[in-house]
């Protein structure tokens, strides 16, 4: 099962609205997909229409009480093969009551074992912090979205992030994160300083960022008061458009090739793209394409 995870500890860059919106296109597309709210705040379960107090079991209760399951959780939402795994505030304590507990971050991985065959993809909504239950969706997750909103600060806390999943990959060992993608939201095209800060995303993180940027738009802040994702409230908005394409690409992700970081090294921006890039990792897959390829010295070995 692809289990995707929308993270970045900065707060408002979109991580949530992209969570409802993948999820709904994906589902659009004929996937069966499980929607996770791993955030206290419950935006993904308020922005699809539902109260994070009317639920008799949350996910709380997945990663605090053994036995209970994503099964008995997940309830049934207004879009069709989309379901929700809710949140409430509740989980807010589980980062103080796991704490001292061992293998903590590994209880969404298990949680998730018996819906295995129920959905074709798991989308993740993570809080805004690094805490045990963003860790857990890192151990869980086979893909990670990070939204990057385009403007001054883009760059602030990308590095830390970065760090976090190459030690989650030495510590969690196989760990099963095979694609990382940077998705810039809310772009401006009219503007010169987002197209600026677009482009300098794209030149120090080239393959890595996905091709599809979400632009702003007035619909996706209106959607959650509709408890609808922006395809079901403005099916035909560019927003809608955006989400649908961003969900094409993420079922054929391109991750970033070993090329690519030579390319960047020639062009005299190693030292910058190794920093950022210290403790991270070149995707297996891409690996076994270059077996002969020189490793560049920020390459972690990982088997
Ligand atoms: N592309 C966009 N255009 C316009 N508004 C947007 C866009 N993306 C998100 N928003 C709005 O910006 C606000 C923050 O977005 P969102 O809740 O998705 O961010 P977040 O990263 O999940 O925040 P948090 O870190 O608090 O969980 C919301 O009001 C949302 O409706
Ligand atoms: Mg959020």
């Amino acid at each position: 099962m692809k289990t995707i995870a929308t993270v970045n500890q900065k707060g408002g860059c979109g991580k949530t609205t992209t969570a409802i919106n993948l999820s709904a296109a994906l589902a659009e597309m004929g996937k069966r997909v499980l929607l996770i709210d791993l955030d206290p705040q419950a935006h993904a379960t308020i922005g699809l229409g539902r109260d994070p107090n009317s639920f008799p079991k949350t996910i709380h209760d997945v990663l605090t009480r053994p036995g209970v399951g994503l099964s008995d959780v997940a309830v049934p939402t207004g879009v069709d093969r989309l379901d929700l795994a809710p949140c409430n505030v509740l989980l807010a304590g589980a980062e103080m009551s796991l704490a001292a507990v061992s293998g903590k971050e590994l209880l969404l991985g298990r949680g998730l074992r018996d819906v295995r065959d129920t959905y074709d993809v798991c989308v993740i909504d993570c809080p805004p912090s690094l805490g045990i239950s963003t860790l857990n969706a890192l151990v869980a997750s086979t893909d990670l979205v990070v939204p990057v909103q385009v403007h001054y600060y883009a760059l602030e806390g990308l590095r830390r992030l970065l760090d976090t999943v190459g030690i989650m990959r030495q510590w969690f060992h196989p760990c099963s994160v095979e694609n990382i993608g940077l998705l810039l939201t809310f772009v401006e095209e009219r503007t010169t300083f987002s197209r600026q800060v677009q482009q300098q995303v794209r030149n120090l993180f080239g393959d890595l960022v996905f091709e599809t940027v979400i632009h702003r738009n007035v619909r996706l802040t209106e959607a959650p008061s509709a408890g609808e994702p922006v395809l079901r409230y403005a099916p035909r908005s560019k927003a809608a458009a955006d989400y649908r394409a961003l969900a094409a690409e993420v079922l054929d992700v391109v991750p970033p090739s070993v090329e690519f970081v030579e390319d960047r090294a020639r062009r005299g921006i190693q030292k910058q793209v190794s920093a950022i890039f210290q403790g991270s990792w070149i995707p297996k897959r891409q690996r076994s394409h270059n077996p002969v390829a020189p490793r560049p010295p920020f390459f972690l070995e990982s088997t």
